[in-house]
């Protein structure tokens, strides 16, 4: 039974494979966060201003509904939550996980994929969403191509 658990939102399945593999190497469950209404290409289109996207996104307080739940929070005491970065920060969906559960006491640890951008100020806004009693590291961008090693790495240096 581990007390890590790797939450993860992936759309075209770059965040999933890292996802999976900071599972793999940290012996964590894995949860994957499924929008209830799951997003077409249309959906994805950020250069078309109406897209669900878009329009998500230009709503700090949207949240999408998500399918499914982790019933067994209270078993992990670190949470890796990751996701791509959409518009410079997590997806609305991402939103909707942080403010479902009470993460109170526990370590919540960010990481994304994108097409270039850094995690610029989502730690900030996590924290903001999931309250003082959690521990929001700054988190990390990793590449889609990302190694055991360098994944091993990286979370030794968390002291997890
Ligand atoms: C709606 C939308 C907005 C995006 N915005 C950004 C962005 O602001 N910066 C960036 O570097 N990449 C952006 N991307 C690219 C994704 O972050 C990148 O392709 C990511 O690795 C996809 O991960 P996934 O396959 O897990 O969904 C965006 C992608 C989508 C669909």
């Amino acid at each position: 039974m581990s007390d890590k658990l790797v939450a993860y939102f992936s759309a075209s399945g770059v965040t999933e494979k890292v996802a999976r593999e900071i599972a793999r190497v940290e012996g964590a469950d894995c949860f994957a966060i499924l929008p209830e209404i799951p997003y077409t290409r249309e959906d994805l289109d950020w250069t078309n201003r109406q897209s669900r996207s878009t329009l998500e996104m230009s709503d700090l307080s949207c949240r999408p509904a998500v399918s499914g739940c982790v019933g067994n929070m209270e078993q992990y005491g670190v949470i890796f939550v990751g996701f791509p970065i959409w518009w410079g920060r997590e997806p609305s969906v991402v939103d909707t996980f942080l403010t479902s559960y009470d993460f109170c006491g526990k370590r919540i640890v960010p990481f994304c994929t994108s097409g270039g951008s850094g995690i610029g100020k989502t730690a900030e806004r996590i924290r903001s969403l999931v309250g003082a009693g959690t521990v929001v590291e700054e988190g990390k961008r990793l590449g889609g191509e990302v190694s055991a090693e360098d994944l091993k790495l990286w979370t030794e240096g968390l002291k997890l």
